[in-house]
C-alpha cells in the first residue's frame, strides 16, 4: 500500500561528533561503562546526515567544540519556531558551556535569540505539535521555563511530567509524527500527564517500554518518513500501519550517552 502521508521539507542543525564520548554520567544510560567506538560513532552520524539530505532536507552544521562531548546532541540547544530561537540553560554543569556556542550560531544565522532564565534543554523537552508546545519536566527542564516558552512564542504550552530516569527528556518518550499526531510511551509519564496525552491525542501511536528503551521514540518525522532506531521493530510496524514510512537507523554509539536520532537533530522552523 503506498504511503498516504506527505513529507514536508525540513531544515536541521547538527553538530559533528568530533569530540563525542561518554566522560561523565548525567543520565542512567551513561553509567554502563561500555566504551564508545568513536570511529563507528562518526560513521553512524555521517549516515544520519546523508539520510536527511537524501530525503530532501537541508542540513546546517555547527562547529563542535573540544571538551564538550555532548555537544553532538544538537536538539538540546534550543527550540526554534517562527524564525525565533529560545536557547538552552543546561541542567548539568558539564553541558552549560554548550549554550553560548549554539547561541552564537543562531545569532549569526539571523535568528532572534532568547536566553532563558530557567533551566531548559531545547527540543529535548519541547515538542511543537500543531498549535501547541508539549513540554517535559521532572529531570531537566523546569516548569517555569514552560511558561517562559509560552510567553516567548505565544503558543499554549502543555506541561507533562516525566517520572522514569531512563526517559529523562521528553524526546526520549514522545515524538510528533506530523502536525496533528504523536507516538509516545505512557509509562514515562505521571498518571495526570498520561490522561492529558490521551485526551489531546486519542489516536496516538502507543509504544511499548521495550521499543522506548531502544530509543524508538527519539525519532525524527518529516510527516511521512520516520527516521527511527532500527531495534524499535514493534513501533516501526505500528507507524507503518498508520501510513508512515519507517526509515531504520543504527545509532548504537550514541545510545551509550542516552541519545538517538532526534537528540542529534535540532529542527529549525522558519
Ligand atoms: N548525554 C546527554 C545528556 O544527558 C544526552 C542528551 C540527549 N539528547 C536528547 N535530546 N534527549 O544530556
Amino acid at each position: 500500500m503506498p504511503s498516504i502521508r506527505t513529507a514536508k521539507r525540513r531544515r536541521y542543525l547538527v553538530c559533528p561528533p568530533e569530540y563525542y564520548d561518554v566522560r561523565y554520567a548525567i543520565n542512567p544510560w551513561m553509567t554502563s561503562g561500555e566504551p564508545v567506538d568513536i570511529g563507528l560513532a562518526r560513521k553512524q552520524w555521517d549516515g544520519l546526515v546523508a539520510l536527511y539530505r537524501a530525503l530532501g532536507h537541508t542540513v546546517d552544521v555547527v562547529d563542535p567544540v573540544v571538551d564538550l562531548p555532548d555537544m553532538v546532541f544538537a536538539a538540546n540547544s534550543a527550540l526554534v519556531l517562527d524564525g525565533k530561537a529560545f536557547g538552552a540553560q543546561f541542567h548539568a554543569m558539564e553541558r552549560q558551556p554548550e549554550a553560548a556556542h549554539y547561541r552564537a550560531w543562531f545569532e549569526s544565522a539571523g535568528f532572534e535569540t532568547r536566553i532563558p532564565s530557567h533551566t531548559c534543554e531545547g527540543e529535548g523537552d519541547f515538542t511543537p505539535v500543531g498549535g501547541y508546545i508539549l513540554a517535559g519536566t521532572g529531570f531537566r527542564t523546569l516548569p517555569a521555563a514552560h511558561h517562559e516558552v509560552q510567553e516567548f512564542f505565544g503558543k499554549p504550552t502543555v506541561s507533562l511530567h516525566l517520572i522514569d530516569p531512563h526517559f529523562y527528556h521528553l524526546d526520549t518518550a514522545l515524538f510528533a509524527l506530523d502536525d496533528s499526531n504523536i507516538a509516545y510511551y505512557p509509562g514515562a509519564f505521571s498518571d495526570g500527564s498520561q490522561q492529558v496525552l490521551r485526551s489531546l491525542f486519542p489516536d496516538a501511536v502507543v509504544a511499548t517500554r521495550e521499543d522506548a528503551l531502544t530509543f524508538g521514540l527519539n525519532s525524527v518525522s518529516d510527516g511521512r518518513n520516520v527516521v527511527m532506531a532500527q531495534d524499535a521493530t514493534g513501533l516501526m510496524e505500528a507507524v507503518a500501519a498508520r501510513g508512515y514510512v519507517p526509515v531504520p537507523v543504527n545509532l548504537s554509539e550514541f545510545r551509550k550517552a542516552g541519545g538517538g536520532a532526534k537528540c542529534c537533530t535540532q529542527e529549525i522552523r522558519e
